[in-house]
């Protein structure tokens, strides 16, 4: 499905800030991955989905998804297939526009189709349909510009935006990080919904060391540009927080430091 090949990316090669991003980094996702991403500050987490969205070019390494190379495909051809939400509430929509515009804009992108600025009607109430499936009233809420709606809901759109055509990966980069617990807590509800009804491979970086393990089917754990720690199934399983942490220790003889991390 995603397959990455001794990805490596050096930022500010040849200078004293010279930063090892990512060192030959090896991922093969299967069709279908909830894939949780876990790791200290600086691991390489957002770098590593910025090489799969290509919004770097990778200084050696090759990327495919579905069969097809993409490392040099630009990234707005990228972004019709592959859809990414941020810790940002404030990033992944247009402001000025309302939720209905926003949502017409992107589907009309990834079916390929030329920009257009009337809306069907079939298409609004698909839009409807879809927004109400998500109880939060955004239905009836249509016509609201997006820069007047909450954190919380401003996330829901952008994740509707990012899945309304199925894509072909979802990448959600702390989504739920700047939300309060209860919005959060909703907004990780709507995110499993959406990835176990169209079966979505999907990749969540998470400093929720708890949420890391409950949710999906597979966790991997990046540090130092590295993957150095890919668990699924039984051993996951049976995995729990203090052995996550335990494995860190014990490959890195360091504690992990992450001063987001939460332990509960
Ligand atoms: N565009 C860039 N230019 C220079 N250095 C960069 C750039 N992007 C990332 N880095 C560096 O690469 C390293 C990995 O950063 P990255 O943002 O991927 O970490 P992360 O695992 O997402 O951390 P966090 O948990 O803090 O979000 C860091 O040392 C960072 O400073
Ligand atoms: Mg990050």
């Amino acid at each position: 499905m995603l397959k990455i090949e001794d990805a490596k990316k050096t930022f500010l090669s040849g200078t004293p800030n010279e930063r090892a991003a990512l060192r030959k980094l090896n991922l093969t996702l299967n069709q279908g991955d909830f894939v949780t991403v876990v790791g200290s500050n600086g691991a390489g987490k957002s770098t590593l989905f910025n090489a799969v969205c290509g919004n770097f070019l990778l200084d050696e390494g090759r990327i495919l998804l579905d069969g097809q190379d993409i490392t040099f495909m630009p990234e707005h051809k990228r972004s019709r297939v592959i859809g990414r939400v941020f810790q940002d509430p404030m990033r992944g929509t247009a402001p000025h526009m309302t939720i209905e515009e926003n949502l017409a804009l992107s589907y009309s992108r990834s079916k390929k189709s030329p920009l257009r600025f009337a809306i069907r009607k079939s298409e609004t109430q698909m839009f409807r349909e879809y927004l109400s499936r998500f109880r939060m009233g955004l239905e009836d809420r249509m016509d609201a510009k997006v820069g007047l709606l909450s954190g919380g809901q401003r996330q829901v759109v952008t994740l509707l935006m990012c899945t309304m055509v199925s894509p072909k990966l979802l990448l959600l980069d702390e989504h739920t990080a700047a939300l309060d617990p209860a919005t959060a807590a909703r907004v990780m509800e709507i995110t499993k919904e959406i990835v176990e009804k169209d079966k979505l491979t999907t990749m969540m970086i998470t400093h929720n060391l708890s949420a890391a393990l409950e949710t999906g089917n597979r966790t991997i754990m990046m540090d130092d540009g590295e993957i150095i720690l890919d668990v699924s199934g039984e051993e996951r399983e049976k995995m729990t927080l203090n052995g996550l942490l335990d494995m860190y220790s014990q490959k890195r003889r360091k504690q992990m430091d992450n001063d987001r991390m939460l332990l509960v």
